[in-house]
């Protein structure tokens, strides 16, 4: 984006819209897939069988729990777990359950874009920990890591679950790496899950139900602009398409004009011309190799110290220190 489109709006959602519709080939953010329709569809997809992803984290941390306590503990006896991007917990609270029952002295402090989300994190937790201390904390990743870092009271378990990673590209990746790096003390750890390269048809299937929840998920960020910014998409003349790389290890997920077509999108006094078939990029999902993470902690600075795999070897859980 430059800086004279991102002057003529007001919000960074109007002026990525409209320079990803300008732009040739057309792109926009997956970041936008998510509003309180967007985030149902996520959860609805977390529940699909075909979405090995969730189930695979949640096989590591079941029967894992004991290893990755005993790594914790042993780079810090007092730690604040810091979940970037916390959603339900529903992961998380295998963990905090088992680090609670042991007694290990820790505070959860689950991070979030959404005040909503974090509100309901924090009501179930008290249900199901009264107990334990928990403090949420509202804010993009980076405000909020900022303020939760600068304080050096405690050592800090930073987690990144659900290979969010996989969202950026390798040069996005590894600027996102730095930066967490960079709000990183000595004794740190940094705890990332990373969706596996595997038989490219589990990937395509998983990124592509039959059911449709996914490609209700991609149109969602239409169904975003015609609410929102005043757009008149017909979702029905776009087709959920997706690819993937067993070479690159990228799935990337497009929007596909059916016909011939023009859109209004009133708020950005935009018209859009869609040839047939022409594109829209919406997502990428990067899926790694060994290889590919070391590269990764290399450029970032960062030192890998533990590593876990689920039983049917698909997905990965990395633990970094700095370097
Ligand atoms: C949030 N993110 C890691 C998911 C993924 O696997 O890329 C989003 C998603 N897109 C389609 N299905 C799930």
């Amino acid at each position: 984006m430059n800086n004279e489109t991102a002057t003529i709006f007001e919000t960074a959602f109007e002026n990525e819209i409209y320079q990803g519709l300008k732009d040739y080939p057309k792109h926009l953010s997956s970041k936008y897939f998510y509003d309180e329709k967007g985030d149902a569809l996520f959860q609805d997809i977390m529940d699909m069988p075909e979405y090995y992803l969730t189930d695979a984290e949640y096989d590591i941390f079941t029967n894992q729990k004991e290893e990755i306590a005993n790594l914790f503990s042993k780079s810090a006896s007092r730690f604040d777990l810091v979940e970037l991007g916390a959603g339900d917990g529903k992961k998380t609270k295998v963990l905090l359950h088992h680090f609670f029952g042991k007694g290990l002295q820790f505070q959860y402090l689950p991070i979030d874009i959404s005040q909503n989300a974090l509100d309901q994190l924090e009501s179930s937790l008290k249900k199901e920990f009264p107990n334990m201390k928990v403090k949420t904390v509202q804010g993009t990743y980076f405000e909020a890591l900022e303020e939760v870092t600068s304080t050096q009271e405690n050592s800090k378990i930073i987690l990144f679950l659900g290979s969010n990673i996989g969202n950026l590209l390798h040069p996005q990746a590894v600027t996102f790496l730095k930066n967490v790096r960079q709000l990183m003390h000595e004794n740190d750890l940094f705890f990332v899950g990373f969706d596996q390269k595997k038989n490219p048809q589990a990937i395509l299937d998983a990124y592509n139900d039959q059911t449709g929840i996914t490609a209700a998920f991609n149109k969602n960020i239409l169904a975003r602009i015609n609410s929102e910014l005043g757009g008149n998409f017909d979702l029905e003349k776009f087709l959920h398409w997706e690819v993937y790389n067993p070479e690159t290890g990228t799935a990337k997920s497009y929007l596909v004009s059916q016909e011939e077509q023009e859109v209004i999108i009133e708020k950005l006094a935009l018209k859009i011309d869609f040839k047939p078939w022409e594109t829209i990029h919406t997502e990428i999902s990067q899926k790694y190799d060994d290889q590919s993470i070391h590269w990764l902690a290399e450029q970032a600075g960062l030192e890998i110290i533990g590593e876990f795999i689920d039983s049917k070897k698909q997905y990965k859980n990395y633990v970094f220190k700095k370097q």
